[in-house]
């Protein structure tokens, strides 16, 4: 039986309302526009879609979005926003961490969930069966940090990632040709945290 609790349920109406947040993922969309072929044929799935910041950015250039996470809460605010996306629009409410999705996408692009699901590498697997052979893909998340970025820790189970650690768990897991770069900058009273996108394909 799935885990019912919903850390998010507190923070779902006012998540969008964080203009950094907003600008985040508007930056972590346009690098993925940038370095990912996308087509108006493709099916993506949208990893810890939440309330859809990085699925509408990356809306106008697919053909369809799948918003897979395990927050009701966050996928009412998807919903309730989805005549909004500029493509298609499906939402799937599931926890990666206790069982997978029998489908095939064309691409998987995730923005800042993979910390809070412990084991990467069974993640990533999971990724690799849902990805068709010849797609990608395209992951943002937060460098390595020291503690600080979340003021609530709950369900955080990694601060942030390593780029060469990270990598080494993609090539484990099937995918190929990572590669990394610099998405966006959030910048906090105390500190810059740097978010990074690893892209890579599957043959
Ligand atoms: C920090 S939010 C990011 C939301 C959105 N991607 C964004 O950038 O605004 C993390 C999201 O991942 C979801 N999530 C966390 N653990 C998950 C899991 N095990 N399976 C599916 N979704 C999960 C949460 O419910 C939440 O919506």
């Amino acid at each position: 039986m799935e885990n019912k609790t919903d850390h998010f349920a507190h923070k779902s109406k006012s998540w969008d309302m964080n203009s950094k947040r907003v600008k985040n993922a508007q930056g972590i969309a346009e690098l993925i526009v940038k370095n990912i072929k996308l087509g108006i044929e493709m099916e993506l799935m949208d990893f810890g879609a939440g309330t859809g910041l990085l699925s509408f950015f990356v809306a106008p250039f697919v053909k369809k979005i799948v918003a897979v996470d395990n927050s009701p809460s966050m996928l009412r605010e998807f919903h309730s926003k989805c005549d909004a996306f500029k493509c298609e629009t499906e939402v799937i409410e599931r926890d990666l961490s206790l069982s997978s999705l029998d489908r095939q996408f064309d691409g998987i692009i995730s923005s800042m969930t993979i910390h809070h699901l412990k084991d990467t590498l069974d993640l990533f697997k999971k990724f690799y069966e849902m990805t068709r052979p010849g797609g990608f893909i395209a992951i943002a998340d937060l460098d390595t940090e020291d503690g600080t970025f979340h003021s609530d820790d709950t369900g955080v189970h990694h601060h942030g990632f390593d780029r060469e650690a990270l990598q080494v768990i993609a090539e484990e897991a099937g995918f190929e040709n990572v590669r990394f770069d610099t998405a966006s900058t959030i910048k906090k009273p105390h500190r810059d945290f740097t978010v990074f996108l690893m892209t890579a394909e599957k043959k």
